[in-house]
């Protein structure tokens, strides 16, 4: 029985997601919960003639149930930016809403391997952490912020630079998930050393401003969906791939606590120092959740600059979000 719930089912991301799981035959029952709407989508989804058995269950009332046993807990829940906020605009909503959905996962499915992809992830996944120490069930191998949209979404803009075919580019995307924080390794990129410095800054900009892309493309309606259910699917098959079928070497990059594999984090330390405890790193996932965080391995020295950057504002956000929980702040 591999249970996997979708927290925010019917939203922009929720639904597409759901509808990407339900075709897996890794997933036994497909739990849908939101605050609104749940039992329609999953009426539609249950017609699928696939492996899971989908539930919809909407409001608090009806979270226990929704979330009982879950294998895997993926969170899309709260409200996404307009044109001219930043991520870090949506933490007075989105906190509370990841905070209580952390709460009935301590609660309910403390084993589960937790899928942030609410905003601010920076600071969100901090709060599941605070959370999950407050009920005694901590564990930083299960806690993951989701990163791979900008995973995709850099191999999808580098491909456009080089001419590489974009499904088999696997561009390693490393730090935090918002403006200066995302830190594509494009000198790890095969084709790369073609391109001028101008082309480099260019495509990098890009990958760590590709959200307002979107959010400004969408005028007002919100921000990435479609292609974040891809990302966020592809991110919550490849834990279960490695935790139930046991299926080795699957590498993602993604937003952890770096305590996940001390040992692994070191060479990550000795870039960012001590004083950085969450970052997204390559992590090769297991039975366990993290079964190691691989080296960053060689940046150049734009790529160092772009990290001296990116550290004082992922702390801020770090901070901001431990607090909230630790301080109520
Ligand atoms: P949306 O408004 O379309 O959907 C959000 C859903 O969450 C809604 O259905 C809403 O009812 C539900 N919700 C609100 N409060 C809830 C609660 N307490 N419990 C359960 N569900 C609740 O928004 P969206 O476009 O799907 O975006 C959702 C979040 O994902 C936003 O914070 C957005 O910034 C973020 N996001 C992250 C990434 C990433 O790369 N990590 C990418 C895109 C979007
Ligand atoms: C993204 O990267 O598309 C998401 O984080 C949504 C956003 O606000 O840009």
């Amino acid at each position: 029985m591999v249970k996997v719930t979708v927290c925010g089912a019917a939203g922009g991301i929720g639904q597409p997601l759901s509808l990407l799981l339900k075709q897996s035959d890794l997933i036994t029952h497909l739990s849908l919960y939101d605050i609104v709407n749940t039992p329609g989508v999953a009426a539609d989804l249950s017609h699928i003639n696939t492996k899971s058995k989908v539930t919809g269950h909407v409001g608090a009332a009806q979270l226990e149930e929704a979330i009982k046993d879950s294998a895997v807990v993926v969170i899309p829940a709260g409200v996404p930016r307009k044109p001219g906020m930043s991520r870090d605009d949506l933490f007075k909503i989105n906190a509370g809403i990841v905070r209580d959905l952390a709460v009935a996962a301590a609660k309910f499915a403390p084993k589960a391997f937790m899928c942030i992809i609410s905003n601010p992830v920076n600071s969100t996944v901090p709060i599941v952490t605070e959370v999950f120490k407050q009920f005694g069930v901590y564990d930083p191998k299960r806690i993951f912020g989701v990163t791979t949209l900008d995973i995709v979404r850099a191999s999808t803009f580098v491909s456009e630079v080089t001419g590489a075919e974009a499904s088999t580019l696997r561009v390693p995307v490393v730090g935090g998930h918002s403006g200066v924080t995302i830190l594509p390794l494009l000198s790890q990129v095969a084709g790369t050393d073609k391109l001028t410095k101008e082309q480099l800054e260019k495509v990098t900009n890009r990958i760590q401003f590709g959200g307002d892309e979107v959010v400004k493309a969408k005028d007002g309606a919100g921000s990435a969906t479609l292609s974040m259910a891809f990302a966020g699917a592809r991110f919550a098959l490849n834990v279960l791939e490695a935790s139930v079928k046991g299926t080795s070497n699957i590498v993602e990059c993604t937003y952890v606590h770096l305590d996940a594999d001390k040992e692994g984090a070191k060479d990550t330390k000795t870039i960012i120092g001590d004083n950085v405890e969450y970052f997204s790193v390559p992590v090769e996932l297991g039975a366990a959740g993290v079964q190691k965080i691989l080296p960053i391995g060689q940046i150049s020295t734009y790529e160092k600059e772009l990290f001296a950057a990116a550290v004082p504002e992922l702390t801020g956000n770090i901070s901001k979000g431990s607090a909230f929980i630790t301080e109520g702040a």
